[in-house]
């Protein structure tokens, strides 16, 4: 399980919001939006330095009420000269619940507008990366739920920090030598601090970290407050043309190729098939939902981060047919439920909790065979849906070439591998042996059993009707290359039904559809850099549908030189170099 989240606590002093945990104020007495303009963008020459690039990055230490976002994000639509993309990144380890947080924003009517839009889309309480697109997708809020000693893990280059942590004396976690030096090896060039504290301690350690420090006037009752300009910044801006040609039609390439349209590039996209959609992304209707594990693993905070971005991005797409109408993950014996018991234990029931078979029953409208897992925001998509969907949103930028098999890596542009198991003859990835696993869903009509009303899995899985169907299935065959529909595979798959629930009659003739997973040795996909101007997006084994998109949002910022939307940690987890790594400490050769 995941460490959980304490939220913060709703409490005043004198009119102030107040943080009892840590018996301090969370904004000058003086106004919160005024000290925002005066401390944190004045102190780091905003809106001026801005102007006209193309892409501007905030780092901030404290989420708190999101006064300091606020006020930018107003600054930022005000500035006739903004620059085209603002991301603001920000690290809280106790956030508000949205009902504390909105009534907590109603003491700043001027920032109304700003906050409502903020709370149609505050996260769960969950720990991790959670990336919000406001305003167009031109204002970006990265908000890590986590511990501050998070930014060692981030990737990104910062043009501005907020250092806005409660006072060093109550709260020295926030000010520490050991963080400031993390966030200095986050500036870029030219990059400026700005905090109302003037500790020595703060000045001594910022100046240490290759900060030139000035005192300025401060804000309210403050006298003097602190301002920076790092000397050491890197540079992560791109060089490159904003065009792009991605390989592969399937909930991969459309993924990457509505990311990076988003971002203004021009992308071709070549597919081999007569249309989009036509191989494993061609399924009629499959499942979505995030992996919980006890250990809260790489493998549980990925698919946490993807799903939730999924949810994100799918919620403003016209055109898709899907339904987060809840997922249940049923236990198959008593081991499995204990484990899904220590699975859930610091997760907010919202995202995941365990019901018993009385819940799940209620929550399906149908008789189920055990309780599980019950994730309210899980449901299913019809893929080739989405996968138009995403393509139909990239209008004129996006350049669309059927019936046409890359055969070489061409120069120029930046190619982006997203053709599955199609992309090791493309592309050489050293030490990886991808796999192909058949996959056959049986089609049932929906008189064919008492259908639930939200999707359920237990070895195998069974959706509500969509368009009269009940998708049921899957099988898994390694190493089977029978493209055919068999009636042994429809078989197992009624077999596994029988585990869920009861089937009224059987169907006279059974529909099914046959497809390949492509699977790496260790689950995970495989996203990232590839070799010179070359990124791969493939491998996406059972979970096409939620690693599509965080594989397409992991690649653009790459290409772009944003911030990643998820730690460090987890986007090398996902690496192709990963199998390089891993062979080097096995000591084996190429
Ligand atoms: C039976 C089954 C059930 C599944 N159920 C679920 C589910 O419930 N939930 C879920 O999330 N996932 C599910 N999946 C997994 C999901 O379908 C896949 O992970 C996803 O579709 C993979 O998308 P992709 O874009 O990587 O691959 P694909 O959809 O296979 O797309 C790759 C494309 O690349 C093209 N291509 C290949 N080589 C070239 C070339 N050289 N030049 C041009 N084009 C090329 C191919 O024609 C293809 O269109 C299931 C898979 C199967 C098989
Ligand atoms: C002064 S408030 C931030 C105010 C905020 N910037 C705003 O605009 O409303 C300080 C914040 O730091 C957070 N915080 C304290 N210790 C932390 C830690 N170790 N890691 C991450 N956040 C922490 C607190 O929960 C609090 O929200």
């Amino acid at each position: 399980m995941p460490a959980p989240i304490v939220p913060a606590r709703r409490a005043l002093r004198d009119g102030t919001p107040y943080s009892e945990a840590f018996a301090d104020v969370y904004h000058s007495v003086a106004g919160g939006p005024a000290q925002a303009r005066h401390v944190f963008l004045a102190g780091n020459g905003l809106p001026v330095r801005w102007a006209g690039r193309e892409r501007f990055v905030i780092l901030e230490t404290g989420f708190g009420l999101g006064i300091n976002f606020l006020a930018t994000w107003r600054a930022w639509r005000e500035d006739p000269r903004r620059c085209a993309r603002l991301h603001f990144v920000s690290i809280e380890k106790h956030p508000f619940a949205l009902h504390d947080l909105q009534a907590l924003h109603e003491r700043y009517p001027e920032l109304a507008d700003e906050a409502g839009a903020l709370h149609a889309s505050w996260p769960l309480l969950v720990p991790g990366a959670h990336r919000l697109e406001l305003d167009g997708g031109r204002v970006v809020l990265t908000l890590h739920f986590a511990d501050v000693a998070v930014a060692r893990d981030l990737r990104l280059a910062a043009d501005a920090f907020y250092l806005d942590g409660f006072s060093p004396a109550k709260n020295p976690d926030m000010w520490s030598p050991a963080l400031l030096r993390s966030l200095s090896r986050l500036a870029a060039n030219g990059a400026t601090a700005a905090t109302w504290s003037v500790a020595g301690e703060v000045r001594r350690s910022l100046e240490r970290t290759g900060f030139i420090v000035r005192k300025e006037k401060g804000f309210g009752a403050k006298g003097e407050m602190l301002t920076a300009v790092s000397t050491r910044g890197k540079d992560l801006s791109p060089s490159r043309e904003r065009k792009a040609l991605v390989v592969g039609a399937g909930l991969a390439g459309a993924a990457i190729c509505a990311r990076l349209c988003a971002r203004g590039w021009e992308v071709e996209l070549v597919e081999r098939r007569a249309g989009p959609a036509q191989e494993a992304s061609g399924n009629h209707a499959g499942a979505f939902h995030p992996i919980v594990t006890p250990d809260d693993s790489v493998f549980a905070r990925l698919t946490r981060n993807a799903f939730l971005l999924s949810r994100n991005l799918w919620k403003d797409l016209p055109g898709m047919k899907w339904d987060p109408c809840g997922l249940l993950q049923l236990a198959r014996d008593e081991r499995e439920s204990g484990s899904q018991a220590r699975a859930v234990a610091g997760l907010p029931p919202d995202y995941a909790q365990l019901v018993d078979r009385e819940e799940a029953s209620r929550h399906a409208g149908v008789p189920l065979a055990a309780g599980g897992l019950w994730f309210p925001g899980g449901g299913w998509v019809m893929p080739p849906s989405l996968v138009r969907a995403q393509l139909d949103g990239c209008s004129s930028l996006l350049k669309r070439t059927f019936s046409t098999e890359l055969q070489t890596v061409p120069d120029g542009r930046a190619v982006i591998l997203a053709n599955a198991s199609g992309a090791p003859a493309l592309c050489k990835v050293p030490h990886l042996r991808l796999r192909r696993v058949r996959g056959q869903l049986t089609y049932l009509p929906e008189s064919a059993l008492e259908p639930p009303h939200v999707v359920v899995l237990r070895g195998g899985m069974v959706l509500p009707p969509v368009e009269g169907l009940c998708v049921t299935g899957a099988s898994f065959d390694v190493d089977d290359e029978d493209a055919t529909v068999r009636a042994d595979s429809h078989q197992g798959n009624l077999e596994r039904l029988k585990n869920i629930l009861m089937l009224k009659t059987q169907a006279p003739k059974l529909e099914g559809r046959v497809a390949f997973r492509t699977v790496a040795p260790d689950r995970l996909p495989v996203v990232g850099r590839l070799g010179e101007n070359v990124y791969g997006a493939f491998a996406f084994g059972s979970r096409g549908l939620i690693w599509a998109a965080l594989a397409a949002e992991i690649i653009a910022a790459e290409l772009e030189g944003e911030p990643l939307p998820v730690e460090g940690t987890l986007a090398k987890a996902l690496e192709p170099s990963r199998f390089s790594r891993r062979a080097a400490a096995r000591g084996s050769r190429p």
